[in-house]
């Protein structure tokens, strides 16, 4: 039977590892077991990844900010924009505390000043979706939830060291209710009311995918990984393709079930578990065989 609620659908399309079914899960820094934080287990390209995170998730604000004005007189969904900011730079500032005991000679301030002055996609003023309309936004955001999902599971699964793993849970929990939360309001009112069908989704998912190597998690991994090195705008294909070869790494074949799962969700497409299974493997292989090559930037 087709899934209907989410956690149905999480546990259907599988992929979380350990994780529990995706209840409203409600948590702060108080939560995380911080005295159980072990050195000797920090992994330094996990801690490298980490870095780069805090960033994008803190600078959560920038993004709340905009979709509150392209949802300009929506007020019930603004509100919840807000919420979900709120939780996003949670995100940064549990991966800030965690990479500071990693690393204590981490600049966070530095790194994001650097980051910030780097990378800058969103107007700043205006009521208008870069990506065309306000559905089109949402299914944009849903392609990026599917994303953070995916790569918080991949870091839960690689993480040794335990406070790190149960932050990575604890992310990938929210990042699947952001998911949910902007495919709510796409397909209950947005789409419906544009009348968004496949071939326009179908773009716009293609789009973002596209987009998921490009400057912003590369920018935060230099950012935060080589705050006094400059990036060079004109390097940006060397510094996404550097950051994806090591994320990479990190995924297996189920990691990409849950994009592949969440992506037909968004498109409105119900596949079997079989051809989710198919192309996660394909997904995977192909991105490994693709990012193989070493890199020539400075490795960690
Ligand atoms: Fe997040
Ligand atoms: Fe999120």
């Amino acid at each position: 039977m087709r899934p209907t609620n989410l956690s149905e659908w999480t546990s259907e399309i599988g992929g979380l590892g350990t994780l529990p079914g995706a209840v409203m899960t409600y948590w702060n820094l108080g939560t995380i077991p911080w005295d159980r934080f072990d050195r000797s287990r920090v992994d330094p390209q996990l801690l490298a990844f980490a870095r780069g995170a805090c960033l994008v998730e803190f600078n959560a604000d920038t993004y709340s900010d905009y979709l509150c004005r392209v949802f300009g007189n929506d007020t019930a969904l603004q509100a919840q924009i807000r919420t979900w900011g709120e939780e996003e730079k949670q995100h940064g500032l549990a991966l800030r505390k965690w990479v500071e005991l990693a690393d204590p000679s981490f600049d966070f301030d530095h790194s994001l000043a650097v980051f910030r002055a780097a990378y800058q996609q969103l107007p700043e003023d205006g009521g208008d979706s870069v990506r065309g309309s306000k559905a089109r936004e949402l299914v944009a955001r849903c392609i990026v939830e599917s994303g953070t999902t995916s790569y918080y599971s991949a870091l839960k699964d690689a993480a040794e060291e335990p406070v790190l793993e149960e932050i990575c849970r604890l992310i990938a929990l929210d990042e699947v209710r952001h998911f949910n939360l902007f495919r709510k309001a796409l397909d209950k009112k947005y789409g419906p009311k544009e009348k968004l069908g496949f071939p326009s989704r179908f773009k716009v998912v293609v789009g973002r995918i596209l987009e998921t190597s490009d400057e912003e998690l590369s920018f935060a991994y230099r950012a935060g990984n080589f705050p006094d090195e400059p990036i060079e705008q004109d390097r940006t294909k060397e510094y996404s393709k550097d950051f994806m070869r090591r994320v990479s790494r990190l995924y297996e074949p189920e990691h990409y079930r849950l994009i592949v799962g969440l992506t037909m969700k968004v498109l409105g497409i119900y596949s079997s578990q079989r051809f989710r299974t198919v192309l996660s493997h394909m997904a995977h292989r192909f991105l490994r065989y693709r990012y193989q090559a070493t890199s020539t930037l400075p490795q960690l």
